[in-house]
């Protein structure tokens, strides 16, 4: 679906031309994993697969949303919102934060559409909610700031969606800048823009594999997080500096003295991984690609047997650089650091390589580093 399509099908739909176009993008973690919730650094940047949204204001406050992957048409009232199921909850939970933080919404008529995997680890969900906050901002007519629109798209998320992520994936979504890696602070939300590396692809390797129970293991892991920084009378794991001296024990459980060690040598790698980006030093980066993925398997043990052969398997290969598991873990994705030249050859063997190893077929996607949640022209065609 090229946005040029978006607008036809938007007029098929309500008989007129659409006034706005908004795109929020999903994204992909190049280093920093798990470490958001513990205030720590991490490094994603936004990429080439976006939501879409047509979309022309209405005069009151019903907000009607066709979906064209879904092919659905859903509609709800701004003041008398209710929690369902499905997919509207984004939607829903984005008109109530807002609402709840004093902004005074108009509804809409809307066309959306994307085509960011689901499930797979690139946060569809926050793209969607990105892009619906994007759309509130042009029905109702308020300023558009990527932090504060971040902030309330993560309040949704936890607290109408009810899932307990951190801010990464909003703010990649509402703050990456095209050709850069998005550099944030979790605790301030300062951020900056890293040039990636010349001559270097980053590639995203499906397994193809979705765990259930991803949030109960997931919310387990920031409990043990919090345990652990208890144990050391500190706010949060970001505050301990080195694991050089410690050891389970008086109180320590192993595991969260594991969730512990994972996450500070990983805040170092995210600071590490900064500096060799801006000397363009990729063979270091790709370094701390693979500490990554390994202290994310034996240490935050989220990953499962798929991501560690698609990682393994890409390693071995001509040009690769480096390779980890990205984002929440237990199955999705992983991504690869690779040399511009070979990628063709890349994508080819490591699926191969995949395929042969676990039996699976792989989804491939050289991404972009792309702009965060923003307005697109009307009679933009070929950016899809
Ligand atoms: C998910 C969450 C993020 C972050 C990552 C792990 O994507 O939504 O907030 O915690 O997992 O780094």
């Amino acid at each position: 679906m090229k946005p040029g399509d978006l607008v036809q099908n938007f007029q098929a739909h309500f008989n007129a031309k659409p006034g706005f176009l908004v795109r929020a993008p999903g994204r992909v973690n190049l280093i920093g994993e798990h470490t958001d919730y513990n205030d720590g650094f991490v490094l994603p940047m936004a990429i080439d697969r976006e939501v879409w949204i047509a979309l022309t204001p209405r005069a009151d406050s019903t907000v009607r949303i066709a979906s064209l992957d879904l092919e659905t048409e859903s509609a709800f009232e701004l003041h008398s919102l209710t929690p369902g199921k499905g997919w509207l909850e984004y939607p829903k939970g984005i008109a109530s934060v807002l609402m709840n933080a004093g902004y005074d919404l108009k509804g809409f008529d809307a066309v959306i559409t994307g085509d960011v995997p689901r499930g797979a680890g690139l946060s569809s969900s926050a793209a969607v909610e990105l892009a619906v906050a994007r759309a509130f901002a042009c029905s109702s007519n308020f300023d558009w700031d990527a932090v504060t629109m971040a902030k309330l798209a993560q309040k949704a998320e936890n607290e109408w969606v009810g899932v307990n992520s951190g801010i990464m994936d909003q703010m990649a979504s509402a703050a990456s800048r095209a050709g850069f890696a998005l550099f944030l602070d979790c605790r301030s939300l300062e951020f900056q823009h890293a040039p990636l590396p010349k001559g270097v692809s980053i590639v995203v390797l499906d397994t193809s594999t979705r765990r259930g129970l991803v949030d109960s293991a997931y919310n387990e892991r920031r409990n043990q997080c919090e345990e652990a920084a208890g144990w050391f009378g500190v706010k949060a794991l970001r505050d301990v500096g080195d694991v050089g001296e410690w050891k389970a024990g008086s109180g320590l459980s192993e595991a969260a003295f594991k969730r512990a060690r994972h996450i500070v040598t990983e805040n170092a790698r995210a600071l590490e991984a900064i500096e060799a980006m801006k000397t363009g030093d990729v063979k270091r980066l790709g370094r701390l690609f693979n500490a990554s993925h390994d202290s994310l398997r034996d240490d935050f043990e989220v990953t499962n047997d798929a991501l560690n052969v698609i990682v393994d398997s890409a390693r071995e290969l001509d040009g690769c650089y480096g390779a980890r598991m990205t984002g929440a873990g237990f199955g999705g994705c992983a991504v690869a650091l690779v040399a511009e030249e070979k990628v063709t050859a890349f994508t080819q063997a490591v699926s191969a390589a995949y395929r042969q190893r676990f039996g699976l077929e792989a989804a491939v996607y050289v991404c972009k580093p792309s702009d965060g949640a923003g307005v697109a022209p009307l009679d933009e065609r070929d950016r899809l």
